[in-house]
């Protein structure tokens, strides 16, 4: 350490603040969902990346979808110490207890693309998220604008219940079609946010539906559900992205695959780079004692066929997700 950075030291040391924080020499414990989808893989993937940029060490603990496996993570993390949690919360409610375990050790808590319960804000230093429900209101409004004065009868793929995003999501489509009663939503499921599950629930959906003729649109609250539904589709005889329309959320390398094949429609993106902001919040509030907002919003933006898919697949697919 140099002579500037001991007196640093030494200032923040007697301010309160660790000498490991000082050399933003941190650990942070990271508490996954899982691999449910395209995007969460690449959303670790970049977190590990982000970390070694940071110079800060990341302990992933995956729940395999499981809120309990979480709770215990969490619960592993302060027994051992770490400098900052970081949780992505697979569903919205009960994590008051396992969060007030956590503030009582003093470690802050960062929660990563989903959120909680309002009543658990003073529970966590910041949440980095997209706008959940602006999310579900570009599409919505992307189909309006879309279909202009047709009739549209518009199946909806959401995903895990209880989860903030799926809650969120439908909420903001339902805003983004309100107001226009020719488009309107006929059957809406769970599909959990995997391919697996969107193809199933389609398959169900198409049969329902006249074997899919009275089906104008399909919103998935994920790419990889939509990715499901498109070979559902594909397999039943109907053609995605023309007689069907589709519009989901991501912007997985997969869904501009199928937007430059002609297969889908939209997609509002969601970043996986969730860990870079929230490291720099962490690193700033231990090393400096700069509290972040309570929100760090990131952007959500639209691609449709218009914006050159098969470019933005390529640039995209070399990221690795
Ligand atoms: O919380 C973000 C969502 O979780 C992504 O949109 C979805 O793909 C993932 O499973």
């Amino acid at each position: 350490m140099n002579f500037k950075a001991l007196m640093l030291g030494t200032a923040l040391f007697g301010a309160g603040f660790s000498a490991s924080a000082l050399a933003a020499d941190l650990t942070v414990g990271f508490s996954q969902i899982g691999s449910e989808s395209g995007w969460r893989a690449a959303e670790t993937t970049v977190s590990k990346s982000e970390a070694k940029k940071h110079n800060v060490t990341l302990k992933i603990a995956d729940a395999q979808q499981k809120q309990e496996n979480q709770i215990k993570a969490i619960r592993s993390f302060i027994a051992q110490g770490v400098d900052a949690i970081f949780l992505a919360p697979v569903v919205a409610t009960g994590w008051d207890a396992v969060l007030k375990e956590a503030k009582e050790a003093q470690i802050p808590v960062v929660l990563l693309d989903r959120d909680i319960d309002p009543a658990g804000k003073d529970l966590y230093l910041t949440a980095v998220t997209s706008d959940s429900v602006h999310e579900g209101a570009v599409a919505g409004q992307w189909l309006v604008k879309t279909v202009g004065t047709k009739p549209c009868n518009v199946v909806e793929l959401q995903g895990t219940v209880g989860a903030s995003v799926a809650t969120n999501r439908k909420k903001g489509f339902e805003e983004g079609i309100a107001g226009h009663p020719n488009v309107k939503i006929v059957r809406s499921q769970t599909g959990d946010f995997t391919r697996a599950k969107g193809k199933e629930v389609m398959e169900s959906f198409i049969k329902a539906e006249g074997g899919g003729k009275n089906i104008c649109a399909v919103y998935a609250h994920n790419d990889d559900m939509m990715v499901g539904a498109i070979q559902a589709m594909k397999e039943a005889g109907l053609k995605p992205g023309t007689e069907i329309l589709t519009v989901s959320i991501d912007a997985v390398p997969d869904i501009f695959k199928a937007m430059a094949a002609g297969e889908a429609n939209a997609t509002v993106e969601l970043t996986p780079n969730m860990a870079g902001p929230a490291l720099d919040a962490v690193i700033a509030y231990k090393t400096k004692g700069t509290v972040p907002p309570k929100w760090i919003q990131t952007e959500s933006k639209l691609y449709t066929q218009a914006d050159n898919p098969k470019a933005v697949y390529e640039s995209k697919k070399d990221l690795g997700y």
